[in-house]
């Protein structure tokens, strides 16, 4: 299946109280020319979002705050993940689908994107998925 988790470099200064800082270049720490970025956030834990795939775009998901369960389907096996470290980001390629469970209140859920935001890339039925992919 075409996903993977990325470990992006982190900064810290040496005091654990001053925190971390991480850094994403376009073809550099992610595989893509990034072209939108968005986040998901006030979504209370239970809540299950995305249930689409893409056509097209590729995507790498990062949980910049909380605690967040990443199932990915390729129409033939299932894959999870849990995303609670903002040091790492789930890449997603094309023709993948995906569902988001928060699994903590106010978990943040930052998408890095290859492409502007369009419609017509989106596959939101389950059995057309299925159709597109084989
Ligand atoms: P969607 O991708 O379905 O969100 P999720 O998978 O988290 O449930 O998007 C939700 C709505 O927001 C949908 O109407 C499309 C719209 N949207 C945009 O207009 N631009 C964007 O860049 C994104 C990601 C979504």
């Amino acid at each position: 299946m075409n996903t993977y988790i990325i470990e992006f470099i982190k900064k810290t200064t040496g005091n654990s109280e001053e925190g971390s800082l991480v850094f994403i270049e376009s073809n550099k720490h992610v595989d893509f020319e990034i072209k939108r970025v968005y986040y998901t956030y006030s979504a209370r834990n239970g809540i299950i979002r995305g249930f689409h795939a893409h056509k097209r775009l590729e995507q790498v998901l990062i949980c910049v705050y909380g605690k967040i369960e990443v199932t990915c389907d390729d129409g033939k096996e299932k894959k999870t993940f849990i995303l609670d470290d903002p040091s790492k980001g789930l890449y997603i390629g094309s023709g993948i689908w995906r569902t988001m469970k928060w699994l903590k209140d106010d978990s943040v859920l930052l998408v890095l994107a290859s492409d502007y935001y369009n419609e017509e890339d989106y596959i939101r039925d389950y059995d057309t998925f299925l159709k597109y992919i084989k």
